[in-house]
C-alpha cells in the first residue's frame, strides 16, 4: 500500500498555493487539476529528466494542449539563452496569458522555467514538479526564480510564486547517488537550523533516508517544505528571517567559488559550510561542543564533505566578502545558539572566521 501524500499550504496574501508531497503523483490527472487553469500547457524539462518522466507527465494532462521545451542539462545552461529558448517556445506555440508552464526537473529547470513564466506576458502560471531532493526541499518552494550571468550566479531573476508544487518522491529513485546526498545536506540544514525535533528524527532515520524509503522521503520533504513555507510567509522577499535558510551558505558559496563551481555540488559545499558555521558558533560560545559534534556526525553518516576544499583562509575570506549576501560591507553568518535555533550575525571578526577555517583545514 502506498504512503498517503501530504499537503502543505503556502498562504501568501492573495496567492495561496499548495505543496503536495507524495509517491506516484506524476501521472495522476487529479493532482494537476488545481494548478492548471487554462487549456494550454508548456512543459519545460531537460534532456536527462525528459526521457524518464515526460510521458508519464503527459498522461496526467488529459485533453489539454501540451507543448514541450527540452533544454540541455547543466548549471552552465542556466543562462539568458536558456530563458530565451523557453520564451521562444511559448511564442511559437501561441500561448496566451492563461497558459501554464510546468517545470519538470531539478532546480536549474525550475529556476529557468519559473523566470520565463514570471516574464512571459508579464506573468503566467508555473507549476513546479521538482525531481531532485534539493529542488523538492528548497528550490521549488518560495518563488525565487532566475538565471546566471557571466558575472555571477542568479544575478538575473524575479520573485514569482508557483501556482502549485508537486513533489513526487518516486522520482528520487533515479537520482544519481551524489546528487541525492547533496540534497540531504539541505535536509540537515532545516533540522540543525530551524527544527530540533526534525534533527532528532533525521538521526533516528538515517538508514531509511539513505535507502530512499518512500515513507521517510515523504516525511523529510514535507517537514522541509513546512519549515520553508513558514519562513516564506513571514518574509517573502528575504528582508529578515528568510536569511536563516542560508545556514552554511556563506562558507559554502566561498567553497564552491574556490573550486570553480565545477568540482563540488552546491549541497556538498553547504555540508562543509554547516560544519564551519557550527564550529564558529562553538568558538564564539553559542553552541556546545556536543551539539556541534552531532551535526558533524549526521553529515558524516550521509557521506558529505566535512572540511573545506584545499585553499587558504585568506582566499575563502575574500570570496565571502564578494558574496551577494554581504550588506554595507559586513559579512553575514547564520550561527547556532542551539540545535534548531539559528540567528544572523554581522559582527563576526575576520580573525575568528580565519581561525575556524585554519583549524578545519589542518591535517
Ligand atoms: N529558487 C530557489 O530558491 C533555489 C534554492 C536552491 C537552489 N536553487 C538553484 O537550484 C539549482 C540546483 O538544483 P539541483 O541541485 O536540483 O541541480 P540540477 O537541476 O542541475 O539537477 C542535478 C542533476 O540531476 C539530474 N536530474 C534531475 N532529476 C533527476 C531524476 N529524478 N533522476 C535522474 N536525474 C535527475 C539533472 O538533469 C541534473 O543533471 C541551482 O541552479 C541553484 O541556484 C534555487
Amino acid at each position: 500500500m502506498s504512503t498517503p501524500s501530504r499537503k502543505i499550504p503556502v498562504d501568501l496574501p492573495g496567492r495561496t498555493y499548495e505543496v503536495t508531497v507524495g509517491a506516484g503523483l506524476i501521472g495522476r490527472e487529479d493532482c494537476f487539476a488545481p494548478g492548471i487553469l487554462g487549456e494550454d500547457v508548456l512543459i519545460v524539462t531537460n534532456e536527462t529528466v525528459g526521457p524518464l518522466y515526460l510521458d508519464r507527465l503527459r498522461q496526467s494532462l488529459g485533453s489539454r494542449r501540451a507543448a514541450v521545451c527540452i533544454l540541455p542539462d547543466g548549471e552552465r545552461f542556466k543562462t539568458l539563452e536558456g530563458f530565451s529558448a523557453i520564451i521562444d517556445s511559448l511564442v511559437e506555440n501561441r500561448m496566451h496569458r492563461d497558459a501554464t508552464v510546468i517545470a519538470l526537473g531539478g532546480g536549474v529547470v525550475g529556476d529557468m522555467a519559473g523566470f520565463a513564466a514570471a516574464c512571459y506576458q508579464r506573468g503566467v502560471a508555473v507549476v513546479q514538479v521538482p525531481t531532485t531532493l534539493l529542488a523538492q526541499v528548497d528550490a521549488s518552494v518560495g518563488g525565487k526564480t532566475g538565471v546566471n550571468h557571466p558575472g555571477g550566479k542568479n544575478l538575473i531573476g524575479a520573485f514569482h510564486q508557483p501556482a502549485q508544487v508537486l513533489a513526487d518522491v518516486t522520482t528520487l529513485r533515479t537520482l544519481p547517488d551524489r546528487e541525492y546526498r547533496a540534497g540531504l545536506a539541505e535536509v540537515v540544514k532545516y533540522g540543525a537550523g530551524l527544527d530540533p525535533g526534525f534533527f532528532d528524527w533525521q538521526e533516528q532515520n538515517t538508514e531509511a533516508l539513505l535507502a530512499r524509503q518512500e515513507h521517510a522521503l515523504i516525511e523529510a520533504v514535507s517537514r522541509c517544505c513546512e519549515c520553508k513555507a513558514g519562513i516564506v510567509l513571514e518574509d517573502e522577499k528575504e528582508a529578515g528571517r528568510r536569511a536563516l535558510l542560508n545556514l552554511g551558505h556563506t562558507f559554502g558559496h566561498a567553497f564552491e567559488a574556490a573550486t570553480g563551481f565545477d568540482q563540488w555540488l552546491h549541497g556538498e559545499a553547504v555540508a562543509a559550510g554547516i560544519i564551519m558555521a557550527a564550529r564558529l558558533s562553538e568558538k564564539l560560545g553559542h553552541l556546545s561542543a556536543g551539539e556541534a559534534e552531532r551535526i558533524r556526525a549526521l553529515l558524516d553518516r550521509f557521506g558529505l564533505p566535512l572540511s573545506p576544499p584545499p585553499g587558504s583562509a585568506t582566499v575563502f575570506l575574500d570570496l565571502m566578502r564578494m558574496d551577494k549576501k554581504v550588506t554595507s560591507g559586513r559579512m553575514r553568518f547564520v550561527l547556532l545558539r542551539a540545535l534548531g535555533e539559528s540567528f544572523v550575525a554581522d559582527d563576526v571578526s575576520d580573525r575568528d572566521v580565519a581561525s575556524v577555517l585554519r583549524q578545519a583545514s589542518a591535517p
